[in-house]
């Protein structure tokens, strides 16, 4: 699958079940002699470095590692100077390339040093978890945190090669893995109801991790975003509508103190805007029953108790850095597959959505 970005072909996603064939597809791209440090993170390192080393190790460069302590703590601006340092002192210059091994933390610290470091280097992504195979590395997002405020600072910056290995989720928890099919379904529902049905009609094969199963519904979800992010590739329009859920999820991510993992909370958001769009007329009943039952059927949470925090989550939708003058600009949908923006959603409607979700 080819992403194209300003008019041209900018760079390939390719769907395996393994890293063979990813030294092939370097070489041909240039950096078949160039220096390649791999990033990644202390969890995914002992897991799956040798054996990407192992496939570089047929290119004639040199190629060292930097490892990040994992976790989204440490997305911030001081681990990416470690790593401008290590590039430094192993003197990479901007023909050079950065390999971002795992998760969605590591994509996207890895693609704002690459952004960065000289100016800019290439970069490519290998994505670990359901998370970054599905979303974070498609679209050319890349950040840091910076005190308590996600993703605050960062660049568009896109990737050379997008290699996406359905087996390394074998590895991820149960939690983890969960946790990424919100971002799946969440493709579904904003754009494509053929997609929501064929996930339903596959679950049990996706759940207990099949491979083919696995990596056909990659390659569908990723069309999805890939879709979207041509269109509007610096979120001007069009791919707002990937924040579906994320209003009130990313709210809610806040009140928890991070105590729930992102895509937890992007299905708890989701289920609040089927409420909201059930309650304005938009949706049926049945579809928004439909929406949360499929969220659930996944494992993924549909109910939140903590009545202590509604008042809390609902102001903390308006310091969203994504409102509108003001206006906090919510995705709902039309029906199944059909979203769009409003930038109207009411604080006594997202009230009466999390209270639903209460009982
Ligand atoms: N750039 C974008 O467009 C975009 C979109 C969505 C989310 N994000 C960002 O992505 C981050 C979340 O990504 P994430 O959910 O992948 O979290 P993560 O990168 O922290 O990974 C979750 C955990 O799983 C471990 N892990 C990764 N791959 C593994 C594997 N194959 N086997 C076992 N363990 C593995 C990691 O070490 C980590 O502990 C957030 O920082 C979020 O802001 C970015
Ligand atoms: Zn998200």
């Amino acid at each position: 699958m080819i992403v194209r970005y300003e008019g041209r072909d900018c760079y390939e996603i390719v769907f395996s079940d393994s890293f063979s064939g990813l030294a092939d597809k370097l070489d041909v791209l240039g950096f078949g002699h160039r220096r390649i440090c791999v990033v990644t993170d202390s969890q995914v390192a002992p897991l799956y470095l040798e054996a990407l080393g192992e496939q570089l190790s047929s290119l004639s460069g040199e190629h060292i590692s930097h490892v990040f302590e994992a976790g989204e703590k440490n997305k911030q601006l001081s681990s990416i100077e470690q790593l401008y340092i290590r590039l430094t002192e192993s003197r990479f210059d901007r023909h050079d390339l950065l390999i971002a091994l795992g998760g969605g933390v590591v994509g996207d610290m890895t693609g704002f040093a690459a952004a960065t470091y000289l100016r800019g280097i290439s970069f490519i992504q290998v994505p670990t978890t359901v998370l970054a195979q599905s979303d974070s590395s498609i679209g050319g997002k890349t950040g840091v945190d910076l005190q308590g405020y996600k993703n605050m600072v960062g660049a568009f910056y896109m990737p050379r090669l997008v290699w996406m290995n359905a087996s390394v989720l074998r590895s991820l928890d149960d939690r983890q893995f969960r946790a990424g099919f919100a971002e799946v379904i969440k493709h579904g529902f904003i754009k494509d109801a053929g997609f929501y049905r064929w996930l339903a009609d596959h679950r049990t094969d996706i759940t207990e991790r099949r491979l083919p199963v696995l990596s056909e519904m990659l390659e569908k979800s990723c069309e999805i975003k890939r879709s979207v992010v041509e269109i509007d590739p610096k979120e001007q329009g069009e791919r707002m509508l990937l924040n579906f859920g994320h209003t009130i999820g990313h709210a809610i991510e806040k009140a928890m103190d991070f105590s729930l993992l992102h895509g937890e909370c992007v299905s708890l958001g989701m289920c609040a805007a089927a409420h909201i769009s059930a309650a304005r007329g938009l949706i049926t009943g049945s579809d928004r029953d439909g929406i949360i039952r499929s969220l659930a059927d996944f494992g993924l949470p549909v109910t939140f108790d903590r009545t202590d925090l509604f008042e809390r989550i609902v102001a903390i939708t308006h310091s969203d850095k994504k409102t509108d003058g003001g206006h906090v600009r919510f995705v709902l949908l039309r029906a199944v597959g059909d979203a769009f923006v409003s930038a109207d959603v009411t604080d006594r409607e997202m009230l009466a959505a999390l209270e639903k979700m209460a009982s």
